[in-house]
């Protein structure tokens, strides 16, 4: 019987990245995101573009994820989509196109946390790529989010140390942009690190209690350093880029690595997996691994395309979400602050 596959069909909008993944019994068949080039301009999102150009993509986004896993809509067993947290606007558009489709395919609607999509991608059956006992300690490090989180279970997680300002990748961008880098700057920063002294200019890290994490006082260290600088000598960036980026990515490095120490001495939790945009980071990537033969941690970094944002992560919530018979209300709503 076709009921021992289930197919789900899943959408994220929840910033600026319409995508759309299909998947079968937790693999993944196809995982599309069309990126929004149009806020490369503007050197942040900007959520009314990103609400419009959702509205342009989501049509065939969702046809290409469709096309490319070779399933036919009349195959799918539910339709999982992002709730929250993130930009109105943006998942709005999501949440209204899985609603329908749902509606008129008369199949389940599962609604999804994004920050728990972003932990639970590890559980995307891959070839090579082994999945976290419970309990593990998730951090999610991304444009938008900056968390650790005790995972004891799918869907048993405690958020234990939050940013209390800007996210981690925010503090790349900005910092980036007062280099004159373009957006977003994270990757070029890693980038030039490779080339530069990480002791050249030291930074001070921001001094947060307990777990949580403050990234914009890094930044006014920074443009002040800089401003600095640049008056007393005005090719000041140019002449020491690469130590300036080899300085801040290690400085960045630097706090997360001193709060994944606490936390796995505070809960006694040795097992770390990592997931949003800036877990790309070759440093941190490094760090991490070099925390397996120091501390005695055990790593984990998904799949390059499952730690940025992507359907393939809203997938796999989706499916545990079925097995369980969890399932959403028509009248459920888009939620911009939704908590794990
Ligand atoms: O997960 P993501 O694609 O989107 C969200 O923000 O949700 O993450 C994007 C962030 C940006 O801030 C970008 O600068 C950062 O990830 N990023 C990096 C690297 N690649 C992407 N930051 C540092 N090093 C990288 N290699
Ligand atoms: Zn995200």
């Amino acid at each position: 019987m076709s009921s021992q596959k289930i197919y789900i069909l899943a959408i994220e909008s929840s910033c600026d990245d319409t995508a759309a993944a299909v998947m079968c019994n937790g693999k993944v068949l196809s995982n599309i995101v069309a990126s929004q080039k149009i806020h490369e301009a503007y050197g942040g999102v900007v959520p009314e573009l990103a609400s419009r150009a959702h509205q342009q993509n989501i049509v065939p986004v969702v046809d290409q994820a469709l096309k490319k896993a070779n399933v036919n809509k009349s195959q799918l067993s539910a339709i999982a989509f992002t709730r929250g947290p993130g930009l109105m606007g943006s998942l709005l558009v999501g949440t209204s196109f899985a609603k329908s489709l749902a509606f008129g395919l008369d199949i389940p609607l599962i609604d999804v946390n994004h920050m728990q999509a972003h932990i639970l991608a590890h559980f995307i059956e891959e070839d090579d790529f082994e999945k976290p006992p419970f309990p593990f300690l998730a951090m999610t490090i991304s444009g938008g989010h900056t968390q650790i989180v005790k995972v004891n279970s799918h869907f048993d997680m405690k958020v234990i140390g939050e940013t209390i300002d800007d996210a981690v990748g925010e503090a790349f961008d900005k910092s980036g942009k007062l280099l004159g880098l373009g957006y977003p700057a994270g990757p070029e920063i890693d980038k030039r690190a490779k080339l530069g002294n990480p002791k050249a200019f030291p930074f001070t890290k921001p001094k947060v209690g307990g777990l949580n994490f403050s990234f914009s006082g890094l930044k006014t260290q920074i443009l002040y350093f800089v401003q600095k600088q640049v008056k007393i000598n005005p090719n000041f960036i140019e002449e020491n880029l690469n130590d300036i980026c080899a300085s801040i990515q290690y400085t960045i490095i630097g706090i997360l690595i001193d709060k994944l120490k606490l936390a796995t001495s505070d809960t006694g939790i040795k097992h770390i997996a990592i997931g949003g945009g800036v877990s790309a980071n070759t440093g941190i990537r490094q760090a991490l691994k070099d925390g397996e033969h120091k501390f005695g941690w055990t790593t984990y970094v998904p799949k390059f395309e499952y730690t940025t944002d992507n359907a393939g992560m809203i997938a796999i919530v989706g499916h545990l979400k079925f097995l369980q018979g969890d399932y959403a209300e028509q009248n459920v709503m888009a939620s911009s602050r939704l908590k794990i």
